[in-house]
């Protein structure tokens, strides 16, 4: 199938690439940005038989361009928006916020209907929870625009809402691993576990069998933890650290020693209809975390990521 990823040259975009090429599916990033490491383009056709990516350089506030380049799509999955380091660091105005994430949003819907496609992944966020920030606002107009053509249009919609997840490798964000550790210890989600909840929602727009018409879902993508509600009710019961201790004891050393707060209570998100809906099993966790600082140290396990 042929799968349209709006942003598709950014974090997301590039993990989803090359496992939808290995699904046997033709991705087309459709991005302002030129891909510098594209797993299979157009121009490097690749072995025959085998799919490839496609680029096409535009933008979706651009609408004739962006309707040319929707045709023949089977699934959208609409990536592209500024989010919340964009805000936080001031980098983008409420005037871009606005076009992109909520213009642009109503552009790739209404331009995929013109294309007669149905089917829409929409990337949105838990920043929804911030209805007055710039960033949550706009992602909550967005989501309102994709619940509208799903039951304007009969669209099959899926909103999926990711909690934060710029990955370590992303040196504009996070300047070395322990740096990205430290925030993931807060509770997040690895964008490889975002990239699995698109893959099966692309698998479960592909295969038909669904009751999305008209009924889109809103679903929430959080990652993997060793501790339980009732951990997390309890928290350092037992004194400063020892909820950490008594899960992760043979890492408690490593940890302390690198500065990592142990004390830190992570907050866990609600994910049992994402489960439901899409069989999503987060795999990255704290353990997995600990697991790479041991093996990698602090300088991590992505040095050769061509980012
Ligand atoms: N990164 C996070 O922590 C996080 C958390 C929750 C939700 N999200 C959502 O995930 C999506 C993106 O995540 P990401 O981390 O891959 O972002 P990213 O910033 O790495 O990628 C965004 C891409 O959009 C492209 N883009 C910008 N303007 C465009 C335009 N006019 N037309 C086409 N493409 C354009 C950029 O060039 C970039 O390649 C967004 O919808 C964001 O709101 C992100």
């Amino acid at each position: 199938m042929k799968i349209f990823l709006t942003g598709g040259n950014g974090d997301l975009g590039q993990m989803l690439c090359t496992s939808l090429i290995g699904m046997g599916h033709t991705p087309v990033i459709f991005d302002i940005a030129v891909p510098q490491h594209p797993p299979n383009r157009t121009d490097r056709p690749g072995i025959p038989g085998i799919p490839v990516a496609e680029f096409i350089e535009g933008s979706i506030l651009n609408r004739e361009q962006l309707r040319a380049a929707l045709k023949d799509i089977d699934i959208v999955v609409h990536i592209a928006a500024w989010h919340g380091i964009h805000e936080f660091r001031k980098e983008k105005t409420v005037y871009d916020f606005w076009d992109l994430n909520v213009g642009g949003t109503f552009n790739v819907f209404q331009c995929a209907i013109e294309n007669d496609i149905k089917d829409i992944i929409f990337i949105s966020s838990t920043s929804i929870d911030e209805r007055y920030g710039v960033y949550g606002h706009s992602k909550i107009l967005g989501e309102e625009v994709a619940s509208a053509y799903a039951h304007r249009h009969g669209m099959n919609v899926i909103t999926l809402r990711p909690r934060a997840f710029i990955p370590p490798w992303n040196k504009s964000v996070y300047s070395n691993f322990i740096e990205w550790c430290e925030w993931f210890s807060k509770g997040a989600v690895h964008i490889s576990d975002v990239s699995q909840a698109v893959l099966k929602s692309v698998d479960l727009l592909a295969s038909k069998n669904h009751d999305l018409q008209n009924a889109p879902a809103f679903l929430t993508v959080d990652g993997a933890y060793q501790y339980s509600d009732e951990d997390l009710k309890n928290w350092d019961v037992d004194g400063p650290g020892s909820t950490f201790k008594r899960h992760y004891a043979q890492f408690y050393d490593l940890a302390v020693g690198l500065g990592l707060n142990t004390t830190l209570k992570p907050k866990k998100l609600d994910i049992t209809e994402t489960q439901r809906l899409l069989n999503y099993k987060p795999l990255y966790s704290m353990k997995t975390m600990l697991l790479e600082l041991k093996k990698y140290g602090p300088a991590g396990p992505y040095q050769d990521r061509p980012l």
